[in-house]
């Protein structure tokens, strides 16, 4: 145990007054609860206490301490295991997400095995078939001039490359509209969401309609997977190679899950797959929405990201992964607007043990949140942070980014549980970002009442409501 004499307690932290029983609970609105909490840490500090209920939490806003936290993992601390529960109730295999201690390290190998760079260098031309599909329906709608409801593609977008990638097959919701497995995936992280931020779990006691129909969801994800995985390990018996090149990564995770000692079976590698396509949809087409929103608004970014793009790639069909390699302007929006914009503000973890952050104790099972965007808006690591200006992420910036500013913005998180799929979101979105720069002039993208878009916390943190219209270029470099 840490030696804590001459420690602060939580409770002497300064925090939000609350209320008998409910905390601060009822201080919170759900759909803008990340800017509750980044609200309380301008006020009271980067390090303070509030209460949900009667839990003492702790919040943690300062990007040093809470990079402590994370790097103290699998043994100092946990997610919060109320998502882990939730997602145990509704029958979710265990998947990287929920997985904790040595379960947790051995999908750890098995899903970073899956990406392993030549492993992705092989899933490259599926990726680059869906950003031409995108292509192909922005195309229609420029021509038929209208208007594109730019989240809805998006997650179109994303869905198509990370399922076909996690299935090995060819989901097309980008042409067909609908697939039937995603139809019953986009189910699940709502329901997930909604129940761990419950007040009162009445589906314990009381099964509604939308109860029932997500039961229906998870019993047809859990056959179907199975039935992928069965038909992928006939794939690899019927053709021993692929287990040196899997082509996608539910091959990968079988060729890693059947290594002697790897301690994982079937079950663990539909579990993953399952959760690479819920943790690797929503985020992807959120972050690419606030990028197209926050290069709208600033046009000097916008100009100079449409020059490196029909300088270097401007034809989608010929996309591979040097050329992606090339884009560092690009490569500064996508650090700029998840500086700005990270889909996932907040993160809740648990203490595994007695310990400390900074000079304050923190027994056992303490829960702990996490604020990721704080440091990252602080004018002691930006100039002019609020400003959309990702010219301070290039190396021949007039006063380069400092090592610790660098490190303020965390949008993969840290340490050892840090995002395993964040080369492939970042290919992802650099991928449909050159499509759309290189073919298309965007004529407007705009919010349902003009304004700035607001920030709605669901499953991510996303803008609301925003459509896009675009004008096609000729290929000769000039709009038509
Ligand atoms: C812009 C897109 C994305 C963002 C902003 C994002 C963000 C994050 C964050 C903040 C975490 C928690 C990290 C931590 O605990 O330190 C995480 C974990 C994770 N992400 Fe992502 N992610 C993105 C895309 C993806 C994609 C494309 C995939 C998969 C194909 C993916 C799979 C995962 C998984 C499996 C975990 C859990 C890792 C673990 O607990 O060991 N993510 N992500």
């Amino acid at each position: 145990m840490p030696a804590t004499s001459g420690m602060r307690q939580i409770k002497d932290l300064p925090g939000p007054r609350g209320l008998p029983l409910v905390g601060n609970a009822f201080q919170v609105k759900l759909a803008s609860v990340h800017q509750d909490f980044e609200r309380w840490a301008r006020e009271f500090g980067p390090l303070y206490q509030m209460k949900m209920g009667r839990t003492q939490v702790l919040v943690i806003a300062d990007h040093e301490l809470f990079t402590a936290v994370l790097r103290d993992r699998p043994n100092g601390f946990r997610r919060s295991p109320r998502i882990t529960e939730i997602a145990m109730e509704i029958g979710l295999p265990q998947g990287l997400t929920s997985a904790e201690g040595e379960d947790w390290q051995r999908q750890r190998r098995m899903v970073m095995a899956s990406f392993a760079p030549g492993h992705v260098r092989v899933y490259f031309p599926s990726l680059r078939k869906v950003t031409l599909r995108l292509q192909a329906r922005w195309e229609k709608a420029a021509r038929a001039h209208t208007s594109i409801d730019l989240q809805a593609d998006l997650m179109r977008f994303t869905v198509d490359a990370i399922a076909g990638l996690a299935f090995g097959k060819d989901i097309n919701t980008l042409e067909s509209g609908e697939d039937v497995i995603q139809r019953h995936l986009d189910k699940v992280l709502p329901a997930v969401f909604r129940r761990v931020v419950s007040l009162v779990p009445h589906w314990r006691y009381v099964k509604l309609p939308a109860d029932r129909a997500l039961d229906q969801s998870i019993a047809v994800i859990n056959a179907t997977l199975l039935d992928f995985v069965a038909q992928a390990r006939q794939r690899l018996q019927g053709d021993p190679a692929l287990r040196e090149k899997p082509g996608n990564l539910l091959d990968a995770m079988i060729v890693a899950a059947d290594q002697p000692d790897s301690g994982l079976g079937d079950r663990q590698v539909v579990g993953n797959v399952m959760t690479m396509l819920l943790a690797g949809e929503d985020t992807t087409a959120n972050t690419l929405a606030w990028m197209i929103h926050l290069l709208q608004r600033n046009p000097q970014a916008l100009l100079k990201a449409h020059q490196e793009v029909r300088a270097l790639a401007p034809d989608p069909a010929s996309f591979s992964m040097e050329l992606m390699e090339q884009l560092v302007f690009l490569d500064a929006c996508i650090s700029e607007t998840m500086r700005l914009k990270p889909v996932a503000p907040l993160m809740a973890l648990q203490a595994l043990r007695d310990t400390t952050v900074g000079d304050v104790a923190v027994p056992k099972e303490t829960l702990i949140m996490g604020v990721l965007r704080h440091d990252s808006v602080s004018e002691r690591h930006f100039q002019n942070p609020y400003a959309f200006e990702p010219q301070r992420w290039l190396p021949d910036a007039p006063q380069p980014m400092g090592a610790v500013a660098k490190r303020a913005a965390m949008p993969f998180g840290s340490g050892p549980r840090m995002c395993p799929g964040r080369y492939l979101a970042l290919l992802e979105m650099k991928m449909a970002m050159a499509m759309l720069l290189s073919s298309f002039d965007i004529e407007e993208v705009v919010t349902p009442n003009g304004s700035e878009a607001q920030e709605r916390m669901a499953v991510t943190m996303n803008p609301v409501g925003l459509s896009m219209r675009l004008r096609e270029r000729s290929s000769n470099g000039k709009g038509r």
